[in-house]
């Protein structure tokens, strides 16, 4: 970890602290209200639940310091993605997104901007500066992509978006601000679906814009509270205290996640091994040119989506389920949600659990299913 994040990480616990009064509980209160007490002139403080809550500030001020940047929190990733979309584009304007995306957001641009005069191209994350971006409003990039994980180059992608005029987006899900840093790389945005690691304990959806330009800001806030969006005070609780322990269960994930892909390559069951943190995967140049750490999502293929399924179910610590980022670790055969991918393509999502257990949890069940 860089010097930049170690710091981060360090006062991210403290943050509240330079505003205590004496007697103020350490913890975050959580404030659940809709109204607040507003006499007099109607500026400058919480007044209204659409408008803000105090709860959010706390969460979108814990973001804001590990992006660097000024938040807007979401009920979930997807939310966040919509507000960017819904508060910039506009009939008639063109925008570009990854092929080999999360699924999610082509459907956004298919069935409700499409209508509304918003066109949209698609093309594979990894080749995304080939044909360059003349006449793309906003380009939207997920680096590395999910599933398949390949990458693409954000600083050389944000140059020549700009050099045409256009916003560059970037998906940060996977890779959280320890991970990867976007709008230091020169992206314009960066959304997150804080479902997955941020919160990283599967128990509430979240998302967040952020931003260094003001008027980008101001228009997703104004998205926000205009068209009622909105997350909820406690699941912004839960959050806050999710982030609270974000660089350490980054850290062991993406840790483990290096150990146990070195080892799953070399296993006879395993095909077609994905990892940017491997020697020798298509996305690791780049990938330790521009993130600080690999991520703790694994991608490979066994040989049928029998195989895939009685791996997954005969894992006792691996969780059949469609998120990730979570401390239990979790995988999906992904043809099932409609990914272009073989049927025997599993995405394994990394936890928390000590690695030598996990691993041999993990080789014990890819064993007996290539047996
Ligand atoms: C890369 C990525 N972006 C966005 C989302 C959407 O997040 P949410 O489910 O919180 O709406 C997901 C969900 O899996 C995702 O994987």
């Amino acid at each position: 970890m860089s010097d930049n994040a170690k710091s981060r990480a360090a006062t991210l616990a403290h943050l509240r602290s330079a505003d205590f009064a004496k007697g103020d509980p350490i913890p975050l209160p959580l404030t659940m209200a809709s109204i607040f007490h507003a006499p007099g002139d109607a500026t400058g403080f919480d007044q209204y639940g659409r408008f803000s809550n105090p709860t959010w500030h706390a969460v979108e001020h814990a973001l804001g310091h590990l992006e660097d940047a000024q938040c807007v929190a979401f009920p979930s990733g997807m939310g966040a993605i919509s507000a960017a979309f819904f508060a910039l584009l506009k009939s008639g304007d063109r925008i570009l997104l990854p092929s080999d995306g999360y699924h999610t957001t082509r459907a956004l641009a298919e069935r409700f901007l499409k209508p509304l005069g918003v066109a949209f191209d698609v093309r594979p994350t990894a080749s995304i500066l080939d044909g360059g971006f003349a006449g793309y409003r906003l380009v939207f990039v997920e680096s590395p992509s999910n599933p398949r994980l390949d990458i693409c180059d954000i600083t050389a992608v944000a140059m020549a978006v700009h050099a045409q005029g256009g916003t560059l987006i970037v998906d940060n899900t996977t890779m959280t601000p320890f991970g990867q840093r976007p709008l230091d790389l020169g992206a314009d945005i960066v959304v997150s679906a804080d479902t997955k690691a941020i919160n990283g304990h599967s128990d509430v959806l979240f998302g967040h814009v952020a931003s260094r330009n003001p008027d980008i800001v101001t228009r997703v806030k104004d998205w926000r509270e205009t068209a009622g969006g909105i997350p909820g005070p406690f699941e912004a609780w839960l959050v806050h205290r999710g982030l609270e322990t974000l660089e350490v269960r980054f850290d062991r994930m993406c840790s483990s996640a290096e150990t146990i892909a070195r080892r799953l390559k070399d296993h006879r069951a395993v095909s077609g091994l994905r990892f940017p943190g491997l020697e020798g995967d298509a996305s690791h140049n780049l990938a330790r040119a521009q993130m600080e750490r690999f991520g703790f999502l694994i991608s490979f293929e066994l040989a049928s989506e029998e195989q895939a399924e009685a791996f997954i179910d005969g894992c006792p610590l691996i969780e059949a389920a469609t998120s990730f980022g979570g401390v239990h670790t979790s995988a999906e055969r992904r043809s099932k949600r409609g990914d272009a991918v073989p049927p025997g393509f599993v995405r394994l999502a990394i936890g928390c659990e000590p690695v030598e257990e996990l691993w041999q949890a993990i080789e014990t069940s890819l064993d007996k299913v290539a047996n």
